[in-house]
């Protein structure tokens, strides 16, 4: 066993509002699970939370200083796109805003496979809408019918109206799978840049680096 080096941490967003819950912590983890060789094999850490936690008592567990963080401004537009477990950060964004009675305008973009097995906190999300803690929801169900609908089709569906929440100063947050939909995301966003806003795409590329300067646009993606 000395051989063998040490687990590396895994690390997980915190997926509610400590204004909201203030001795818990609520996690959102989709168990890594894929079959190699004939075995169905689980992910170290997200089968142990799926299937073994409850019953093996404490885990340890450390906080690591996120950047995702609301803007200061309740007024400032929020727009944020979590699709999968990408949508753990927002429900700790609008448990946060719900506690603080917060109702600027606020936009998210959640995707799953199917919308009768998938929708996570749906009943949450539904009552945020009701009461304006969340001003819009655009959901993409990608299983729900024989041509796959990701988040970014809902935002290239709703370009115009998303182009003009930037011109009101809006902040992008972006959570969940890096190597397609962060990509695709950010790929969608310059498309809208281009098409609303006239950019070449030299300047709409300078548009999102500059966006991500003034800490407008933030990813936590893996
Ligand atoms: C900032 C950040 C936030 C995150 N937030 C969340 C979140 O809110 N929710 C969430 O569910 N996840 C989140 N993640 C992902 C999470 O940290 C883990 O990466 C994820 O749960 C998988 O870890 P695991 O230990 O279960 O899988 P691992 O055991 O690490 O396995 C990962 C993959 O590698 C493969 N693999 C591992 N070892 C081998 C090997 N020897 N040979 C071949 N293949 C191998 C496995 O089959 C699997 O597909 C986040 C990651 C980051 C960086
Ligand atoms: N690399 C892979 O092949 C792979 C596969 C699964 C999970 N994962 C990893 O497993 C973890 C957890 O995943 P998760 O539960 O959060 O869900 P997820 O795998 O990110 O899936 C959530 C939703 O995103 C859709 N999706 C797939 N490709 C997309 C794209 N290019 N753009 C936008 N949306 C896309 C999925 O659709 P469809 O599934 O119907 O296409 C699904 O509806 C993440 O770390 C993820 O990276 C990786």
């Amino acid at each position: 066993m000395k051989s063998l080096p040490p687990l590396k941490r895994r690390l997980y967003s915190i997926a509610s509002s400590q204004a909201l819950h203030k001795d818990e912590v609520h996690l959102c983890v989709s168990v890594v699970s894929r079959e190699l060789r004939g075995r169905r094999r689980r992910g170290v850490a997200s089968g142990f939370l799926g299937f073994d936690a409850l019953s093996y008592g404490p885990v340890e567990a450390s906080i690591q200083t996120s950047h995702f963080r609301l803007p200061e401004d309740p007024r400032t537009p929020v727009i944020m796109c979590g699709p999968g477990t990408g949508i753990a950060p927002f429900r700790a964004f609008l448990q946060e805003r719900e506690a603080r009675g917060v109702k600027g305008p606020a936009w998210l973009f959640f995707g799953e496979q199917t919308a009768e097995h998938d929708f996570l906190f749906r009943d949450e999300m539904q009552a945020w809408l009701s009461d304006g803690t969340l001003t819009r929801l655009d959901t993409a169900f990608s299983r729900d019918q024989a041509t796959k609908i990701y988040v970014q089709d809902r935002m290239r569906e709703n370009a115009a109206e998303l182009w003009r929440w930037f011109a009101d100063g809006a902040h992008v947050f972006v959570c969940g799978d890096a190597t397609r939909m962060a990509r695709d995301v950010d790929a969608t966003l310059r498309q809208m840049a281009a098409s609303e806003g006239g950019l070449t795409e030299a300047q709409a590329k300078d548009w999102i680096a500059s966006l991500a300067r003034q800490g407008r646009y933030k990813r936590d993606i893996y």
